[in-house]
């Protein structure tokens, strides 16, 4: 059962990047395809990701990109590649990106939490 979605999930992931195809909706089969593999392994669970990372809409809502109050840019992330949001909250967590605000979100997150909320938010762009 796990090592059939796992092939699916590879084959998909591939064939997604190779064809050049790598469009929001392709990209959505892929994220997909990925969930199953994902509570096997230290991947995201997106429906946890969406209770863990409610917080962070606070800042990064998807309707105008900026927080509420002071108004200053937040960088787009809903949609985001997983692997991305993956690596910038584990640099943020390891204070080797710098960024006080985000290095204090990313600061008590677990590899699972932050798997969680990747694969959440990646999922939440491609509808
Ligand atoms: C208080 C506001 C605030 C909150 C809450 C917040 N962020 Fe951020 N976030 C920012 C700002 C500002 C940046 C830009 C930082 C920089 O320039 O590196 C950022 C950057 C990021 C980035 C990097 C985006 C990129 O394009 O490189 C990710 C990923 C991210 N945040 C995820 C999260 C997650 C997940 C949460 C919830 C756990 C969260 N943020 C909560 C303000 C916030």
């Amino acid at each position: 059962m796990k090592s059939k979605f796992q092939t699916t999930s590879v084959a998909s992931k591939v064939s997604a990047k190779t064809s050049g195809l790598l469009r929001a909706g392709i990209l959505g089969l892929a994220v997909s395809a990925f969930l199953p593999v994902s509570q096997a392994s230290a991947a995201g669970d997106a429906a946890a990701g969406a209770s863990k990372g409610h917080t962070c809409l606070g800042c990064h809502g998807v309707q105008h990109y900026v927080n509420t109050y002071p108004t200053y840019h937040v960088p787009l992330i809903a949609g985001q590649h997983e692997a991305y949001l993956v690596a910038a909250l584990q640099a943020y967590r390891a204070q080797t990106r710098a960024h006080p605000t985000m290095q204090a979100n990313a600061a008590l997150l677990s590899d699972e939490d932050i798997a969680d909320i990747a694969a959440w938010l990646s999922a939440m762009g491609a509808k």
